[in-house]
């Protein structure tokens, strides 16, 4: 989403972390994959996780249509994440994550939300293939799961909304 064309305040760790991007790219071998984001906008990720049968992380990817913020987090969290409990990758919030990568631009905190949110989306996915369901998975969803399917709703209104006025 262009939302301005004045260059953001990105410390040179999310600077670095979008230009030498780890872990990205599709895994063939992944246990289970989410997507989080409406590629309606542009703004979509994958995540793409290899789980062994202690419930662990053993490897991590993802693939970002998203902005230097979005990659930037995406690909710490896949290193935060390699050789976790699924229990601890589970209790990472947006918040630590834009710590991890040195602090973001207020405007670009969704960004860095998306990337949980589709860790999250991955985490649940998994347990619901399994049909099980461990006690620390809280049934409502959590908060950066809630703000991607609002951000999800919203890409498709302003879609249907642009295709209703003609408008590309
Ligand atoms: S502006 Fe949407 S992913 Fe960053």
């Amino acid at each position: 989403m262009i939302m301005s064309r004045m260059p953001l305040p990105y410390n040179p760790k999310v600077l670095d972390l979008f230009r030498n991007p780890k872990n990205l790219g599709k895994m063939e071998d992944a246990t289970v994959t989410a997507v989080a984001g409406n590629p309606m906008c542009g703004d979509m990720i994958t995540f793409y996780l290899k789980i062994n049968e202690h419930e662990t992380i053993e490897k991590a990817s993802f693939e970002s249509y998203g902005c230097a913020a979005n990659i930037a987090t995406s690909s710490i969290v896949t290193e935060m994440i390699k050789g976790m409990k699924l229990a601890d990758a589970w209790n990472i919030s947006w918040k630590s994550v834009a710590e991890a990568v040195g602090g973001l631009p207020s405007v670009k905190f969704h960004c860095g939300i998306l990337a949980i949110g589709a860790l999250k989306r991955a985490i649940r996915k998994y347990y619901a293939n399994k049909k099980s369901s461990p006690d620390w998975l809280q049934q409502e969803a959590s908060f950066e799961e809630g703000q991607a399917l609002e951000e999800e709703e919203l890409a498709k209104a302003l879609s249907k909304r642009r295709k209703k006025e003609g408008v590309r």
